[in-house]
């Protein structure tokens, strides 16, 4: 499968000087959908951005690196609504464009990011980022400028603790966590399950506590906990000490480059307990890593392409249109996130920090296509999740919990 990132046409059409890095990646779908992108040379120079016609938004995320297509299926979810956006004439009589940074998927590139974008760039809003950790380095920049923030898919509930500028458009961890303590419980029936974190990941670490405390509440035991670091490749160790505890399953809410990887040395281990998950691990790539070592597996996420809802199928054809690709969770949740973020601008009374925080804070009963957004006095939305099986290089809908 492709991860199209149309860069030209970011950095054209919409108005995108600051695409500082050049993604790598392959060919990329010039039927990219980005409203009027000009022929190379041809048309006027789009506007500069935050000139007084064009609104920018800011986004943040890892267009590069091991979450890299966390980042572009991301990337593409947005710029798809704001195309749309765009197409129906825009927000306040103005056109909508994105600045994008790519953060390399470190805490440390995120945070200069925000700081680029609020200080440099004046944006009005800012999307982003994917995984907890970078969200968290992101979060108290934006608080403290007042610049709204929305994260699409930080399920940490760190993150929007961070103070009332600070939203997200996806479930939190702690509901995550006891929806697969619950499945393994309930549905798989198991007694022993081991567990395996990322001590470098916010939302590893808060996965894991709580599944550690949800499948015990319901009578389950944790026969071991072990703990790797980001960027490892040899997990044998830690995988040794758990097949020594002999569960019947193994709790890994890591993102998927290192679920593939330890999927595989738990096989060659002869370790044969299938692996649990949360939404880390969505990504094509992961059958590319895992191969068939994940197959029998199962993990927790947000959304699915088999929803017969007309609007996530419109939606699916739309996105594959524009990127000859199926749109996976990342791509549904930027998309929902955009949306939220252009409705409060069209509806704030004007486009300061403040006015749009309000808008969005009474976001209520929004129709995304991964679900009904309808935000907490905290920020975060009650959404059901879904489990995937995994079986033959797919990801299988299993069901669905609501909250
Ligand atoms: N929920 C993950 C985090 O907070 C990020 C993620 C969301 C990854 C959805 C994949 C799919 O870090």
């Amino acid at each position: 499968m492709r991860f199209s990132l149309p860069l030209s046409i970011l950095c054209s059409a919409l108005a995108v000087a600051a695409c500082e890095k050049k993604v790598a990646g392959p060919d990329h779908d010039q039927s990219g959908g980005v409203q009027g992108d000009p022929a190379p040379g041809n048309d006027p120079p789009p506007p500069a951005p935050g000139a007084d016609d064009t609104i920018l938004i800011g986004e943040v995320g890892s267009l590069t690196g091991s979450e890299a297509s966390f980042g572009i299926s991301t990337r593409n979810g947005i710029e798809l609504a704001v195309n749309e956006a765009n197409l129906a004439g825009g927000v306040k009589g103005k056109k909508l464009a994105v600045r994008v940074y790519d953060d390399q998927g470190k805490p440390e590139e995120a945070a200069n990011a925000v700081t680029r974008l609020i200080s440099q760039d004046k944006v009005k809003v800012i999307l982003g980022e994917v995984a907890s950790s970078n969200s968290l380095a992101m979060a108290p920049k934006a608080q403290a400028a007042q610049v709204p923030m929305i994260t699409p898919s930080s399920t940490n509930p760190k993150v929007t603790e961070v103070g009332d500028y600070i939203f997200r458009v996806c479930f939190i961890d702690p509901f995550q966590g006891f929806v697969m303590a619950k499945f393994a419980r309930e549905n798989l029936k198991l007694n022993n399950v081991a567990i395996l974190k990322d001590n470098k990941s916010d939302y590893s670490l808060g996965l894991s506590e709580v599944f550690n405390a949800k499948f015990a509440e319901m009578g389950g035991k944790i026969v071991s906990t072990e703990a790797y670091s980001k960027g490892d490749t040899d997990f044998r160790a830690q995988l040794t000490t758990i097949k020594g505890s002999k569960p019947e399953a193994i709790y890994v809410p890591g993102y998927y480059t290192d679920v593939g990887l330890i999927a595989r040395q738990a096989r060659e281990l002869g370790i044969k307990a299938p692996l649990l998950g949360g939404d880390g691990w969505e990504s094509e790539k992961l059958f590319e890593l895992g191969g068939s070592a994940l197959d029998g597996s199962y993990f927790s996420n947000h959304y699915s392409a088999d929803d017969p809802n007309p609007k996530v199928q419109k939606f699916i054809a739309d996105y594959e249109k524009a990127y000859g690709a199926r749109p996976d969770s990342l791509a549904a949740l930027g998309y929902d996130a955009a949306k939220v973020a252009i409705d409060a601008m069209q509806k704030a009374t004007d486009l300061s920090g403040p006015a749009i925080k309000e808008v969005l804070a009474k976001t209520t009963g929004f129709e995304g296509v991964a679900g009904k957004i309808t935000l907490d006095a905290q920020r975060n939305p009650v959404k059901p999740a879904i489990v995937l099986q995994i079986a033959d290089g797919k990801f299988k809908y299993l069901t669905t919990v609501n909250p």
